[in-house]
């Protein structure tokens, strides 16, 4: 598949999705994330991939925030439709994939930016990396989810004292609070992004995915997480990479899961 805005690699189980426009410092414009949405939606269906990583181009942005040029006219209508469709074909779709991403952040992950990485299933970060949920300095607020999934990640009043006052914080501070998971040089970003995908990779994909649901079951209103644990649990003793992982333990030999 040929996008304008983004690079999507492949290598063995593990795909890589690079967000391409650096002159804009990766700005999320509509093109891009229509091409975001087509991009996960065939690595998802490819058996042979097993994680995602999700980065930005250049050494200065992950996403420095949804495309300002393209929304700064809008009518009220125009705005509640922007945040409905990029919830629906990005941001929710992200979050519910089975197969996990890893956000990656390079630099500056502002506004969309922050909203992309927090909807990814976990985030590591180079030590120049900037976050913030900037949109009360524009007049507006985070439209993609990020006044949801901040205060998951950083808990309430962390949340809300960055969202009032639009600033950022540095990558250690966000690795503090809970935001990333990890710090390293904006050398070493990918090659450990890559590191914890080979180790992901190694384990049964089909109990991944289970994991991703039994989680993402504590923050849907009105579901009760416990129960789908329960059930995903359940499901787990009718596959094949069960039967793989267990007898594998037992023989005392290293699994091969076949997803
Ligand atoms: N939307 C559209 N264009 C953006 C953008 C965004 N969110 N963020 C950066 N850009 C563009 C700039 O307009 C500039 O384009 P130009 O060279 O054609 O003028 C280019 O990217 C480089 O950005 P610039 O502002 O010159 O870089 P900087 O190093 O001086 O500042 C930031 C970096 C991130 C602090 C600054 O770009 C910024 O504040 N961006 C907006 C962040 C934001 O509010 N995001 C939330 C949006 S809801």
């Amino acid at each position: 598949m040929n996008f304008e805005n983004i690079l999507v690699d492949k290598n063995d189980s593990l795909a890589q999705i690079t967000i391409n426009r650096p002159k804009k410092l990766n700005a999320l414009n509509k093109a891009t994330i229509n091409e975001l949405n087509l991009a996960f939606e065939a690595l998802e269906d490819d058996n042979s991939i097993r994680v995602i990583i999700l980065t930005g181009s250049g050494e200065k942005a992950f996403v420095a925030g949804a495309d300002i040029s393209e929304f700064a006219h809008f009518s009220v209508d125009e705005g509640r439709s922007l945040a409905k469709s990029g919830q629906e074909m990005l941001f929710d779709y992200v979050e519910n994939l089975s197969t996990p991403v890893i956000a990656a952040l390079n630099g500056f992950a502002l506004g969309g930016g922050l909203e992309l990485a927090m909807c990814c299933h976990f985030r590591i970060a180079s030590d120049n990396a900037k976050m913030g949920l900037p949109e009360v300095s524009l007049g507006v607020i985070p439209g993609y989810g990020g006044t949801q999934r901040l205060p998951q990640l950083v808990g309430k009043g962390k949340a809300m004292e960055m969202i009032m006052t639009a600033g950022m914080i540095s990558a250690e501070e966000s690795k503090e609070c809970g935001l990333i998971n990890q710090v390293t040089t904006q050398e070493e970003l990918l090659p450990l992004a890559n590191k914890i995908a080979s180790k992901i990779a190694r384990n049964s994909s089909v109990a991944i995915s289970a994991a991703i649901r039994a989680i993402n079951a504590n923050f849907e209103y009105g579901v009760n997480g416990f129960d789908v644990e329960i059930e995903e649990f359940g499901e787990c003793f009718g596959t094949k990479d069960f039967s793989e992982g267990t007898t594998a333990f037992l023989n005392k030999t290293k699994p091969s899961f076949k997803n």
